[in-house]
């Protein structure tokens, strides 16, 4: 979406709103154009003697950290320039990296270090236009949860070695009592975070949009600031292509490598295979795929160890999720995915077909749980496609649905996902594939009416609840 509709916002604003318009007509709609949900900011947060309009600070189960951004709001009919001193005090007593200072017509940007406050930039509303792409990356929640990883990072590493330090120098019994468990947990939960998850995305049902689940919910999870890596390993190639990529002049007649390469050749890696795509702030690293694998089951097979051979392959590396999309039927290279997976995220669609091959799903996946080391769990049934307009039949598919997971729950209750994460069959989602981008993306994709936009918007929303759900799970 081009700038100008971006923040057509700021059109409502005249000389005689006032302070709550501000915080309504413009404050709120930035807040959701920089990818903050209402649960990632307060309003009207008392600082000192004092209250601040907006603070910015999503929720974290990390140890504490500051703030990302304070805002302070003015009425148009008052000078910002009166206000400098107050929004200084709020950063530097809420400790916030970023301040904001409004007044719907002028936009005074603050950064924080250590009690210093730095006026960054002042713009105008046509200059806040112009220059939105660069204001944008510095406010936006990927951005701040980006920050956020890295302060939290180092804020353990300066811990550890002080624990270390006090340990060594003191000495004594009970000193080492006291930091003997303490550098331990701070390696654990290093460690932890650190895990990536391994997600097949998988359903031997043709056409339950596996894919398309795969492609939006990877793109929203890099916007909440988690790097993920997609691996294509259906000889349909549509992840890869649905992502823009030509298995043959992209992949093949570049000379790069693909899926089939990373499978059948041991002395190829990961970052051999990897081909990386930008649209703006989403970055995806993919393995792309090639029809050329739909030849291979009898090469596959005869290589040793090949169920295995995704598990050693994907054992090093940085991100933080790695999801995979197999090809419906069940053949060898699905047993690959899931022996590599360390969690499973089923798709289905709510009509009586994909339910009932549901039960043949959680089977297999309890079968190739049996040949690994570890778990394999179920994280959940997310709904796809479903036809908005037909309520009762829903329900109905709804009940039938819970009543199998139910009856296959074998001591582990299978959850299906919350309604607010249902994707809704949308046209703007399956023209997606055809301009080679994630649903992400359409939101600013000019070309598409401003009707199809505002239907990404609504996908969207439900894909960052799943993205939240999902690493809630986990
Ligand atoms: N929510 C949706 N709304 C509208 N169309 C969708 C939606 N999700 C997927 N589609 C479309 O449905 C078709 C099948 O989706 P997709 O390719 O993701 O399924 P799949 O399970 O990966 O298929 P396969 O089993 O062939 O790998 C595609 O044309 C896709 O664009
Ligand atoms: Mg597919």
């Amino acid at each position: 979406m081009s700038t100008f509709h971006q923040l057509k916002f700021l059109e409502s604003i005249t000389l005689e709103s006032n302070e709550s318009d501000i915080e309504r007509k413009v404050v709120l709609p930035l807040l959701r154009i920089l990818g903050y949900s209402d649960n990632d900011w307060k309003s009207q947060v008392g600082i000192g003697k004092n209250r601040a309009d907006f603070l910015v600070h999503p929720p974290s189960m990390l140890v504490h950290h500051p703030p990302y951004l304070v805002i302070e709001v003015k009425a148009p009919n008052k000078k910002t320039s009166q206000s400098f001193w107050q929004i200084t005090e709020y950063m530097r007593q809420s400790r916030a990296v970023l301040g904001l200072l409004t007044n719907g017509y002028l936009f005074h940007l603050f950064y924080h270090c250590q009690g210093q406050v730095i006026t960054i930039a002042e713009y105008s509303q046509s200059t806040l236009a112009e220059n939105f792409a660069l204001v944008h990356k510095l406010l936006s929640k990927a951005t701040c949860l980006k920050v956020r990883d890295v302060l939290h990072h180092n804020q353990q590493q300066v811990y550890l070695k002080f624990a270390n330090l006090i340990s060594n120098a003191f000495g004594s019994k009970e000193m080492l009592k006291l930091f003997a468990k303490k550098p331990e947990l701070i390696n654990q939960s290093s460690k932890k975070e650190r895990k990536p998850m391994i997600i097949t995305v998988f359903n031997n049902k043709g056409g339950v949009g596996k894919t398309t689940l795969t492609i939006n919910l990877a793109a929203m999870l890099t916007k909440l600031g988690k790097r993920v890596l997609l691996i294509d390993i259906d000889a349909q190639a549509n992840l890869t292509t649905g992502l823009g990529i030509d298995p043959l002049n992209d992949v093949e007649l570049a000379s790069k490598k693909d899926i089939t390469h990373l499978l059948l050749e041991p002395r190829t890696k990961l970052i051999d295979v990897i081909y990386r795509k930008r649209w703006g702030e989403i970055q995806l690293d993919i393995v792309p795929s090639h029809i050329r694998l739909s030849g291979m089951e009898n090469e596959l097979l005869r290589t040793i160890d090949i169920d295995r051979v995704l598990v050693k392959k994907l054992k090093n590396h940085e991100y933080d999720f790695v999801f995979i999309d197999p090809p419906p039927s069940f053949g060898k290279v699905n047993g690959i995915s899931l022996m590599a997976s360390s969690g499973i995220l089923i798709p289905v669609q709510l009509s009586p077909y994909p339910i009932r091959a549901l039960e043949y799903v959680i089977n297999q996946v309890r079968e190739v749980e049996e040949y690994k080391d570890e778990p394999l769990p179920i994280l959940g049934v997310a709904v796809s496609m479903y036809d908005q307009r037909s309520s009762s039949f829903n329900l109905s598919m709804e009940e039938s649905l819970r009543e199998i997971l139910v009856r296959h729950s074998d001591g582990r209750a299978i959850e299906l996902l919350p309604e607010n994460t249902w994707m809704p069959r949308l046209n703007i989602i399956s023209k997606c594939p055809e301009q080679g981008y994630p649903i992400q993306h359409a939101e600013f994709d000019d070309q598409l009416s401003s009707q199809d936009r505002e239907t990404a918007q609504s996908a969207i929303a439900r894909l960052e609840n799943l993205a939240n759900h999902l690493m809630s799970v986990i």
